[in-house]
């Protein structure tokens, strides 16, 4: 790929009389830009941030990367993320990283060079370092759901403990006695926030036992294989709160594969609250999180920094709702 020293040598001029031809300085006189102009069109020629001189200048690009863009809980992060920018007329570039520190730091590493305007994570495997980096060279980033507790830079997320604990009360209003729970990856914060939820909500019932907890991955699968594992632990369990609504999906399935009635035997509550839960059979229950609002929340915090240079380190966790359906209706008597 040309480069702008390949321009100037074609052109036979220097190096800053081409960058002045790029960002139309008039201070060129005709003819010598149209000798670099037409070095350009010869050697197809694309300026980058620096050929631009817009070294710390605002470029109107946020970037936005997520851990997994099949989970339907991301993308409509990414929508509040892009409503709240293109009102202000920027544009979002979305990563996925697949949760892996790697990909996250070569994101950062390639698009700081092209000089974007901040950056926002929903990570939980983004290191420290790269935070610091970034806040080092006044780059501003803003942690979105998932995240490091001690960032030095604002974190938006749900109440998850609080979230756990509406569920598990919840299911034991509907009558449930042996309340199991399928949580997330640990490394997650959202995660291990819900699991202490439900053990600060399950703890006290007669029926608790430490073997109605069992690990899953946030996706169907796991869901569904979680559910063969409890029912041979615990063939009387009558309730399971599922730490994501894809899990949740897994375990009716698993439920139903198995002949067991959801509510009537079992009752089944999940947590985020995606456009998927009202289609299900039956209809989940779940803990709404308001994904749309933390996303746009996140990209108004960026975008503060971004236009005002001034710095928050602020977590803040946003209420969840329950929305009951009839995974956990309770039987007419
Ligand atoms: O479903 C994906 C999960 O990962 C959500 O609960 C969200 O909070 C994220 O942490």
């Amino acid at each position: 790929m040309a480069t702008i020293r390949d321009v100037a040598r074609l052109a036979g001029v220097s190096v800053a009389t081409v960058s002045r031809v790029i960002n139309q300085k008039d201070s060129v006189n005709s003819e010598t830009a149209g000798q670099v102009l037409k070095a350009i069109e010869q050697l197809h020629y694309v300026p980058n941030a620096v050929a631009r001189g817009l070294a710390g200048k605002k470029m109107g690009i946020i970037v936005l990367i997520l851990p997994d863009i099949l989970n339907p809980f991301f993308p409509a992060l990414a929508r509040g993320v892009e409503d709240v920018a293109h009102k202000k007329g920027l544009t979002v570039i979305l990563g996925n990283s697949d949760d892996l520190g790697i990909k996250e730091s070569s994101y950062i590493k390639v698009l700081r060079e092209k000089y974007v305007d901040g950056f926002i994570f929903a990570s939980n495997t983004i290191r420290e370092e790269d935070v610091e980096s970034l806040r080092n060279d006044r780059i501003p980033i803003v942690l979105l759901d998932r995240g490091l507790n001690t960032a030095s830079c604002p974190v938006i997320r749900s109440n998850n403990r609080e979230g756990a604990k509406l569920a598990v009360q919840h299911l034991i209003e509907q009558g449930c006695q042996r309340i199991a729970h399928i949580y997330g990856p640990q490394e997650f914060i959202t995660a291990r926030d819900r699991l202490l939820g439900y053990e600060e909500a399950a703890g006290r019932l007669k029926g608790y036992s430490p073997s109605l907890m069992v690990s899953g991955n946030f996706d169907i699968e796991s869901g569904r294989n979680a559910v063969e594992q409890l029912i041979a632990r615990h063939p009387d369990l009558d309730g399971i709160f599922a730490g994501n609504d894809l899990m949740a999906v897994g375990a009716l399935k698993a439920l139903h594969d198995r002949g067991i009635r959801v509510p009537e035997q079992v009752k089944v509550c999940g947590f985020d609250g995606i456009g998927l839960t009202e289609i299900t059979e039956p209809e989940l229950t779940t803990v709404a999180q308001p994904v749309y609002e933390m996303g746009g929340l996140a990209a108004r915090i960026l975008l503060d920094e971004i236009e005002s240079g001034i710095r928050e380190n602020t977590l803040r966790e946003l209420d969840v709702r329950l929305i009951p359906r009839k995974s956990t209706r309770k039987e007419e008597t």
